[in-house]
């Protein structure tokens, strides 16, 4: 049974018996809490709690969709058998319509009679221990939720016992992740081992504070993810070969296979996210996109840049990642519930087209770089890529570390990371040297006309602000958006003065968010290098520089970096002093914000041991 069947199937069932089906809800939530839709419910979530009136809005108490979901927390899984970002959610819901009996009946004549598949197992909700302890398992305010007595007894009215299994909170008790909503148990079923139906019970209201309360009337919440319906019913492996994949997949054939399903998820995602509204950018959901776009381009334009596959063999078709992205939009736009993806294909083509260009001329030299390397290495008896070559491929030419190791795995090449490392750690030597420069003017022991210190107490106070003052610009950036430029800074010995583009107070949650990326790149200990290059390059890289000033033929660049993951926190063309790891800063605070000007903000904030 192809996908569109499937589709079809489902909502027709439910609207026969009373549910009135509502389109998906945006994949840009209006609930603020969470930055991307991730299931059916979401939009429902006032009737379950009876803020809204269902009849009012939608005329019956029922309703059934098919949600366009997307899961942030699985990004890095993509690229084995089962972890996709965005899937499609099949669902019904009740609000005070019906409750756990009809719920599972309804489950259980779909799954078996409407599509002929068999129940592996079903699980529901054991209960929460009573006694010692384990309070992992129990609501965080010590609350005992009770076993789900009723969806066994129920269960054993359809399946045989053995087929009914139970198990605890971590596995069958469902509530929203980090926030406070509608919550309760679940019941599970299983096929071929796989879960593929979570039915909710929406009986309690999980408050911020871990607390819950009884709900007023239980709701009805179910989530069947449309992919692994298709694996059951199609008789796959797995996700990738079901029809939803197999357009993309089959042109991706001469790719491994962990390429294939990056390409194929990372591309589809970001098809659906932009034509959702969502933009490329350095915050948030824009944030999401550009990795996804970022990483397609990276496994779909490797082997038109490498010219050999892991056989030598040549490519059968020049792909891109618009052309894929072109397939899949006339894929989805040709079901019923996507048609816009249609009308807006050449919008969802542009802004991917923009991003992944300025993303490939940003990589273009490394990735030829490291394309030599691999052949070079191939050759010799080291076949091992050296510590340095990974250090400049990382820092000068910006590809990403995970990438470098990926394609060194792949072609059969060891990695000198202890190497990499110790050649860090030969750049802050060198950035130790240049400060000494600096000192021994003239009343000012240091004075850049940024930066002022009178003796080497204050010149170590400043050099810790002045750190600060780049991961302040970076976490603005990646709170604010990057449309946040410099203005100027002033630092003395007691405090940082920051001032930025931005047309209005930061709100309290952004000012603690910028705190609190601050604060974590304090703790990471990101170790700070600098290197020497032409201005050119810099910008060409994406070093921050102040657009009002003029810059030197010759510039250096200060990068805050992640020794572990290669990932490079701040970029920016400074003369220093800057401390050698971020750890030194210490404890960091936002004193005070305020306008300077129109149009312009200024931050203060203090750092110390
Ligand atoms: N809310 C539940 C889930 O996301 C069921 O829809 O799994």
């Amino acid at each position: 049974m192809q996908s569109l069947e499937i589709r079809k199937r489902f909502l027709e069932f439910f609207r026969e018996r009373g549910h009135i089906i509502v389109p998906s809800s945006s994949l840009i939530p209006s609930d603020p809490s969470v930055l991307l839709t991730t299931a059916g419910m979401q939009q429902f979530k006032p009737y379950y709690t009876e803020e809204a009136d269902p009849v009012k809005d939608f005329g019956a108490k029922n309703t059934a969709s098919i949600q366009k979901s997307f899961r942030t927390s699985d990004i890095d899984e993509v690229g084995d058998e089962t972890h996709l970002t965005f899937f499609e959610m099949l669902g019904n819901f009740s609000f005070g319509g019906y409750g756990k009996k009809e719920a599972i009946a309804y489950a259980h004549e779909f799954i078996t009679k409407e599509l002929g598949l068999e129940i592996g197992y079903v699980t529901v909700f054991a209960g929460d221990p009573s006694t010692g302890s384990t309070s992992s398992l129990r609501a965080s305010s010590g609350q005992v939720i009770p076993a789900d007595e009723e969806s066994v007894e129920i269960w054993k009215t359809i399946l045989p016992e053995e087929k009914i299994q139970k198990a605890g909170r971590e596995d069958n008790f469902w509530g929203p992740t980090g926030a406070e909503g509608p919550c309760g148990p679940t019941t599970e079923i299983y096929i071929n081992g796989v879960e593929i139906w979570n039915i909710v019970f929406n009986e309690y209201y999980c408050g911020a504070d871990g607390a819950f309360t009884k709900l007023p009337q239980l709701g009805v919440d179910t989530g069947m993810g449309l992919e692994r319906l298709a694996v059951a019913l199609q008789k796959k492996k797995h996700i990738f070969e079901t029809d939803l994949f197999a357009p993309i997949i089959q042109k991706l054939e001469s790719f491994p296979s962990r390429s294939q399903r990056i390409i194929a998820d990372h591309l589809r995602s970001a098809v659906f996210l932009i034509a959702d509204g969502v933009l490329p950018g350095n915050k948030d959901r824009g944030y999401v996109l550009r990795r996804l776009i970022h990483r397609a381009s990276l496994h779909t334009n490797r082997f038109q840049s490498l010219e050999l596959t892991e056989e030598g063999m040549p490519f059968p078709e020049f792909l891109t990642p618009l052309s894929l992205a072109g397939l899949i939009i006339d894929k989805y736009g040709g079901v019923e519930e996507y048609v816009s993806l249609k009308e807006k294909k050449e919008e969802i083509l542009d802004v991917l087209k923009a991003e992944q260009e300025k993303f490939s001329g940003k990589i273009r030299v490394g990735e030829n770089k490291l394309n030599k390397l691999i052949r070079l290495h191939k050759e010799d008896q080291t076949r091992r890529l050296k510590g340095g070559e990974i250090f400049y491929l990382v820092t000068t030419d910006g590809l990403p570390l995970e990438w470098i190791k990926d394609q060194a795995k792949m072609y059969g090449l060891a990695l000198d990371i202890a190497g990499f490392e110790r050649e860090m750690e030969k750049h802050q030597e060198i950035s130790r040297a240049g400060i000494e420069k600096k000192f021994g003017g003239h009343g000012l022991l240091l004075n850049t006309g940024e930066l002022k210190a009178a003796d080497e107490k204050e010149v170590k106070m400043v050099t810790r602000l002045h750190s600060a003052t780049h991961l302040l610009q970076a976490a603005l950036r990646k709170v604010l958006g990057d449309e946040i430029e410099q203005r100027g800074s002033d630092i003395t010995a007691s405090r940082l003065r920051f001032d930025f583009s931005f047309g209005r107070a930061l709100t309290d949650k952004e000012r603690e968010g910028v705190e609190a990326l601050v604060r974590e790149a304090i703790r990471r200990d990101f170790v700070v290098i600098i290197q020497k290059t032409s201005f050119a390059e810099a910008v060409r890289l994406g070093a921050l520089h102040m657009k009002n000033r003029s810059y030197p033929p010759e510039v250096n660049v200060y990068q805050f970096v992640d020794a572990k993951t290669g990932e490079i926190f701040s970029s920016e063309i400074c003369g220093g002093p800057h401390v050698a790891h971020t750890g030194e800063i210490g404890e960091f605070r936002i004193t005070k914000q305020e306008a300077v000007a129109s149009g312009m903000r200024r931050i203060r904030a203090v750092a110390g041991m």
